[in-house]
């Protein structure tokens, strides 16, 4: 009989990532469940998976997961870079220390994770899932440095998939819609930073709608997982994979209406008016 897949996942604690472990060992992957938090890691252990420690932005913890891998006799058939969070509010509003944390889990991260993991990824002849966003086409306001991140990680994926393909590894990345996590959660409670002294503090009912704009009327991560791992049953393909609610519309939206007309809906929709001047 031969050993069952192997599946990492980053940031498997919550929301998409743990939904994901949790279909892919329903599916007979031995999931290897990674957390950033000991409690995190701890409960994951409990819960039966295979559970690591590893801070996506950490240079040590990356390598002590490559060796904790190594030692078992591990390869990976499927990474799993899901870690993210997502950054909310006026582009001139972020402070240097806030651009770096976005895009160094959003997107160095990604890079970083699956350089440290090839030589076990080689071993397999495995398979990356870059879990990616409408948000990467479907920009609207005070998510700016959310969705550049998300444009970014399609970018680097897109690239990845070309250069990764001549050893073996095939990259893919999904559009995501809107899915049913902590994530909108996370996402408003970070904005206790935004400042009276804005010139966008007028307009914090509308970032705060922004924050929370991923769960209107969500799929659940359970749904979202079991769709997502059943296109993973298939050979890997070159294009991207679509799951969630509004992954196909909103990038279709992008693509087909004029952007002048969409700008003005979604200025609308976030409650930034006319010029006052
Ligand atoms: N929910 C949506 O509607 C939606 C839509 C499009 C894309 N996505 C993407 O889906 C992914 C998962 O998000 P989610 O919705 O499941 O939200 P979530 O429940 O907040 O999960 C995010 C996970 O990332 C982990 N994480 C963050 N920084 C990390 C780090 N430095 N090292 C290791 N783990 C880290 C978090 O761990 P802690 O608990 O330790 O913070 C948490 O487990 C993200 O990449 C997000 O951008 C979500």
């Amino acid at each position: 009989m031969s050993a069952p897949r192997t599946a990492l996942i980053t940031g498997a604690n919550s929301g998409i990532g743990l939904a994901l472990a949790t279909e892919l060992q329903q599916q007979g992957y031995q999931v290897i469940a990674t957390a950033r938090r000991d409690d995190a890691v701890a409960k994951l252990a409990a819960a039966g998976f295979l559970a690591l420690p590893l801070d996506v932005n950490d240079t040590k913890s990356r390598q002590a997961l490559r060796q904790a891998l190594q030692a078992r006799g591990l390869s990976v058939d499927l990474l799993v870079n899901n870690a993210g969070f997502g950054a909310m509010g006026p582009v001139l509003d972020f402070t240097e220390q806030q651009w770096q944390a976005q895009f160094a889990t959003n997107l160095f991260a990604v890079a970083l994770v699956t350089k440290e993991l090839l030589p076990l990824l080689e071993a397999a002849q495995g398979r990356v899932l870059n879990i990616g966003s409408v948000s990467a086409s479907l920009v609207t306001p005070f998510a700016g440095a959310y969705c550049a991140s998300k444009a970014a990680l399609h970018a680097i994926s897109e690239a990845m998939q070309m250069e990764l393909a001549p050893l073996g590894v095939a990259v893919q990345w999904v559009v995501t819609g809107a899915v049913d996590t902590g994530f909108a959660a996370r996402a408003s409670a970070e904005l206790q930073w935004l400042s009276e002294q804005s010139p966008w503090w007028r307009f914090r009912d509308g970032i705060t709608r922004r924050a929370n704009a991923s769960q209107d009327f969500p799929t659940s991560a359970a749904a979202y997982a079991k769709a997502l791992v059943k296109q993973l049953q298939r050979p890997p393909t070159r294009s991207p994979l679509y799951v969630g609610r509004g992954a196909r519309l909103l990038p279709w939206l992008k693509r087909w209406l004029p952007w002048p007309l969409l700008s003005w809906i979604l200025s609308r929709k976030f409650g930034l008016s006319a010029p006052t001047r």
